[in-house]
């Protein structure tokens, strides 16, 4: 990665109508109609972007919306890259990079993940107050990095307090149950065995997943204050354990996604 790509991806989307986007919103897996709420869209694909992560076959739909949402200009990712798909971790974070340079102040992140914590079910929320690492490596482990940032970014408090304070505020009004706790990151795609599960317990993660946290260590290189969601879909019970079932994952996400349009919503009306 270079600036000068990162200016040539901004300057693609800037001529197309992406003007001062505020907030940036990162869309997870089954979590994706909150375009639809979105005013006087404009798109970008994402292979059409130029130097964007080329988009595999399972995520030709992945694209960019920019557009006005609760009163706001966002800029909207519909999809994201997984380290499972073989992109690097540059790669996956490069769209936080170019959102932060069309001039995001504020990022908001989703996610489909499991429920470590049973006391949360699927189809709860769970706001992310921390997270643990576990994907064996760092989005700013290259060589230039220092061109972008700080090389040893800070991360005591990764994830903003006040927008997550409002948000559970928010969350309490609706009348809309929104957990709070840890998120693991894996690499994937596979899913656990019963003594990883049994691991993240222990270790004291609350739920677990593919994404995010790349896009979290980013965002806290670029000082840009950030929420993340988790939408719980299944549970990671590893005494009864049940086979994985990705569409029940999906339709789960799907179910409890108006209430993440919801909360996203009202907080971007109020920041
Ligand atoms: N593990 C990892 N990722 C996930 C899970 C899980 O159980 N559920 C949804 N995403």
């Amino acid at each position: 990665m270079t600036s000068k790509q990162l200016e040539e991806s901004t300057a693609y989307l800037k001529n197309k109508g992406f003007d001062t986007p505020e907030i940036g919103i990162v869309l997870g897996t089954g979590l994706g109609k909150l375009v639809e709420e979105i005013e006087d869209p404009i798109e970008a694909h994402y292979n059409h972007i130029p130097y964007f992560p080329l988009a595999t076959v399972e995520f030709h739909t992945g694209k960019l919306i920019y557009g006005t949402l609760g009163g706001k200009k966002v800029v909207v990712m519909q999809g994201r890259f997984h380290l499972y798909e073989g992109y690097d971790l540059t790669d996956v974070t490069y769209p936080i990079r170019v959102m932060h340079q069309l001039g995001i102040q504020k990022l908001f992140i989703s996610n489909a993940a499991g429920a470590i914590n049973l006391n949360f079910k699927k189809g709860d929320m769970m706001l992310i107050k921390d997270h643990i690492n576990l994907q064996g490596g760092s989005p700013l482990a290259f060589k230039n990095v220092a061109e972008f940032g700080d090389r040893f970014v800070d991360m005591g408090e990764p994830y903003d307090l006040a927008m997550g304070n409002k948000l559970v505020r928010i969350a309490e009004r609706e009348n809309i149950s929104l957990k709070q706790g840890i998120y693991a990151s894996v690499v994937g795609p596979q899913l656990e065995t019963k003594a990883e599960y049994r691991m993240l317990k222990i270790i004291g993660a609350d739920a677990v997943g593919m994404s995010t946290v790349p896009e979290v260590i980013v965002a806290n290189h670029l000082r840009l204050p950030i929420i993340a969601v988790s939408v719980l879909t299944d549970e990671c019970d590893p005494d009864n354990l049940q086979p994985v079932n990705i569409a029940e994952i999906i339709e789960i996400a799907g179910k409890t996604e108006p209430k993440m349009i919801k909360l996203f919503k009202e907080l971007i009306k109020e920041i």
